[in-house]
């Protein structure tokens, strides 16, 4: 008996001792019920009593060395299958970890932000229209009735006969004027839509900022210091401006007004096309038929509106050279703002 368990001992130890043991059949073949151990410790019954204590002895020193091998291995296969795992899942801390990309404020955005700023200093509230609007209010109660030349000028998009993308924010105007009587102090800015092909100067949809005061005894000195403070505030302490005389259907007397360049002071340089001054915006007095179709009696009060164009000002403001690039959200130009 004690050569057998000997060469169960050898005989298991040399087959775990293989590089491709198959360790768990190798445990149920000398250790499991019907293994060659058990069996032999079976048979123990018939030894005698000396014999037996010594055998048992033995046959727990084989069952010992087996299961510690076996335990020794299970382990040894755990740390190398953690360690593979390991190398293959290796993640390399100081590889620089991907930039989240935030966004930030468009540069029309900003420029309609400035404007709004200035115009909230000098105590404008800031009204909202919609985008699609009855002709009436964009053209009819602004004194421009069908079959009006400016019509022309500012073909736009037509929903039915009646309603329309506006093609200013001249109707904000309109609706303002309907619900409150004077004082009435506003801006107004948003997107405006013409039938306009694309190019550098040129968009379908653009955005304008409106601004209109209504009381008794508003006149053209009014809107003339208004305008001069909003292109200091704006474009510089040493920025004029200029009234050029004009027509629009909604304002008389109306104007176009420039502001001196800015690049060279006035002086003439490329950017002013040699001019000295730069256009940016149109205003006027309210015409009374326009207060009037508003239920406002010109008798008593009287007003001014201006508007301008949101693109032109941040291009001038930021020096760019196409209005494309402020609709083609390149990242590259955006990150520049
Ligand atoms: N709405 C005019 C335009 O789009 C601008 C303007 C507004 C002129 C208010 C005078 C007064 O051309």
């Amino acid at each position: 008996m004690r050569e057998t368990l000997e060469r169960i001992k050898n005989e298991a130890l040399e087959a775990l001792a293989q590089s491709d043991a198959q360790i768990e059949d190798l445990r149920i073949k000398y250790l499991g019920k019907k293994g060659e151990l058990t069996a032999v410790l079976r048979g123990m019954g018939s030894l005698s009593a000396e014999e037996r204590p010594v055998i048992g002895q033995l046959a727990n020193e084989v069952r010992a060395a087996i299961e510690n091998k076996i335990t020794e291995l299970s382990q040894t296969a755990k740390q190398k299958a953690l360690d593979e795992k390991l190398k293959s899942e290796k993640i390399d801390v100081t590889v620089p970890g991907e930039k989240v990309k935030i966004g930030h404020v468009h540069p029309l955005d900003l420029a309609q932000k400035q404007l709004e700023d200035i115009f909230l200093g000098m105590g404008y509230t800031i009204v909202d229209g919609p985008e699609v609007e009855y002709d009436y209010y964009n053209f009819q109660a602004l004194n421009i009735p069908e079959d009006h030349p400016a019509r022309d000028t500012q073909d736009t998009f037509y929903i039915t006969d009646k309603i329309l993308l506006r093609s200013q924010t001249s109707p904000v105007q309109a609706r303002v004027m309907e619900k409150t009587q004077p004082p009435i102090k506003i801006i107004s800015p948003g997107r405006v839509y013409r039938s306009d092909a694309v190019d550098a100067t040129h968009s379908p949809l653009f955005h304008q900022l409106e601004g209109l005061v209504v009381d008794e005894g508003i006149t053209m000195g009014d809107l003339k210091g208004t305008l001069e403070l909003f292109a200091k505030r704006m474009f510089g302490d040493e920025t004029k401006i200029r009234f050029r005389p004009h027509h629009f259907p909604f304002t008389e007397p109306s104007a176009e007004v420039d502001v001196s360049c800015f690049m060279c002071g006035g002086e003439g340089c490329r950017f002013c096309k040699h001019e000295g001054w730069i256009e940016i915006l149109g205003a006027g007095m309210v015409h009374p038929n326009v207060l009037r179709n508003c239920g406002i009696d010109p008798e008593k009060y009287s007003g001014f509106a201006f508007g301008l164009g949101i693109e032109r000002i941040a291009l001038l403001k930021y020096h760019i050279d196409d209005m494309r690039l402020l609709y083609e959200n390149d990242i590259r130009f955006l990150n520049q703002f």
